[in-house]
């Protein structure tokens, strides 16, 4: 890499570097952005002026304190919490689950729990939950689902035992769009006296705007948590999230605090210790220019093409929608499913192509954006037509087993593939693997990508 270079230049490499990101053609991808209002002018504006400000010391920055306060208290409106209910703004929903099970975990052991204790979540409960376990020194305990994948309460009770620190339960979950028996799952853990979290991070700034969608919030008395990401529906900039408290006393628990060392004494409501203010300003920023009325207006925009969408899709024989979603995500499988995926992307479409586990078959994951209405037509008569027509799902080589491979030898043999041309291969030989397989091999394919 050349170093030193004038300003124009880097400016020119930054340009040159953002054009190989340019797949992320607007209204063709899914999942990793979330087009819809243009929000650019001021997002841009809050990054620039908040880029260099440090969430530290928010007595140093009291632009942290107003930021995350309002934001807290507009999910609290939002997600019908009272006066006593508190949050913090986090990096994402993984550093939000991350630390609601961490409070859950640190009050349990509080109240006098012995031995591991764990954490029961339906197995649909996003891979955040498994994240959290691993750090947190928790098992997690996954319970069966019905035929539309919802949680089954009678399996979380099940589940539950004395050392069970938090329940858990989506709304909606992320792969089949579907919201959990939140009542009922609380009801349970409320019986048993546990910490029952709900998981809205993909629905809760578009389900609140849905008429009639399940009730998943604060109205219902068991729910002790949520974490409600703004950088997916609230269609912020990365690195915005809130998880929110039914009191201060719950919040407590996230807290960490010492003295213990020579240098300033750091108290840390989240993770991260030295932070940017950029993506919370940024999300402030937007929602304070859409408010309650801009998002009702983009989930309707959501929710118009993911209707436009589905009712092409739930008469074609060739695709098959795997559940019902309550938001607008949602699963589709085909005969030939991995092949399937490849053809949508020659026509340019990003799609989640997600393999088996369980009860739920591979298939092509959708997240629908209000950013998809312009294309949504197109977009539902391209998933029928690629179906058809995308082809065999391709043959593994006999004898080849991913699962004996190390990093370094599976970096030989990446660079053998071109990912584009390749992709139903690839995504068919993730799929033959048992899940700890795959996650092995996907690790070690990024341990090769980073030097
Ligand atoms: C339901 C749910 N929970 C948690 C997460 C994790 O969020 P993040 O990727 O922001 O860490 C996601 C991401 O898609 C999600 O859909």
């Amino acid at each position: 890499m050349e170093y030193a270079r004038s300003v124009d230049d880097v400016l020119a490499d930054l340009a040159e570097i953002a054009a190989s990101d340019g797949s992320w053609g607007y209204g063709r991808a899914f999942t990793y952005v979330f087009d819809g209002p243009d929000l650019e002018p001021v997002t841009t504006a809050a990054m620039r002026l908040f880029a260099a400000s440090n969430g530290l010391d928010p007595t140093a920055f009291p632009s942290f304190l107003r930021f995350e306060n309002d934001l807290v208290a507009f999910g609290r409106g939002l997600l019908a919490g009272d006066e006593d209910v508190v949050g913090s703004v986090t990096s994402g929903g993984t550093e939000s689950i991350m630390l609601a099970v961490k409070a859950a975990r640190d009050r349990a052991r509080g109240g006098g729990a012995t031995g591991r204790l764990n954490m029961v979540a339906p197995i649909t409960a996003h891979a955040a939950f498994h994240k959290a376990a691993a750090y947190l020194d928790l098992e997690i305990r996954t319970t069966a689902v019905d035929e539309q994948f919802r949680g089954i309460a009678d399996d979380v009770a099940a589940a539950i035992d004395d050392n069970t620190a938090v329940v858990v339960a989506s709304a909606p979950s992320y792969t089949h769009g579907v919201v959990d028996p939140i009542a009922e799952v609380g009801a349970v853990a409320a019986q048993r006296g546990k910490w029952f979290h709900v998981d809205a991070c993909v629905g809760g700034m578009v389900l609140p705007f849905i008429d009639g969608s399940p009730q998943f919030d604060f109205s219902i008395d068991a729910v002790d948590s949520i974490s409600v990401d703004l950088h997916k529906y609230g269609y912020t900039p990365k690195g915005a999230s809130l998880v929110l408290y039914r009191n201060a006393e719950l919040r407590s628990h996230q807290y960490f605090a010492t003295a213990a060392w020579t240098g300033y004494p750091v108290a840390n409501a989240t993770v991260q210790s030295t932070k940017s203010g950029a993506p919370l300003a940024a999300a402030w920023a937007a929602v304070r220019r859409l408010g309650e009325i801009g998002y009702r207006q983009l989930t309707a925009d959501a929710r118009k093409a993911t209707n436009l969408v589905l009712d092409t899709i739930r008469p074609a024989p060739e695709v098959d929608l795997l559940a019902e979603p309550d938001a607008p995500l949602f699963a589709v499988t085909s005969a030939n499913v991995f092949a399937h995926g490849a053809a949508m992307r020659r026509r340019g479409w990003v799609v989640g192509v997600t393999p088996s586990l369980g009860p739920s078959p591979a298939h092509l994951h959708l997240t629908v954006t209000a950013g998809h209405l312009p294309l949504a037509a197109e977009l539902a008569a391209d998933l029928v037509a690629t179906a058809a027509a995308g082809g065999e799902d391709p043959v593994l080589p006999p004898g080849l087993d991913l699962s004996a491979l190390d990093p370094e030898m599976i970096g030989g043999l990446l660079d053998s593939f071109d990912l584009d041309r390749d992709r139903a291969l690839i995504d068919a030989a993730v799929d033959s693997l048992d899940p700890d397989a795959r996650a092995a091999v996907i690790s070690a394919v990024l341990q090769h990508l980073y030097r």
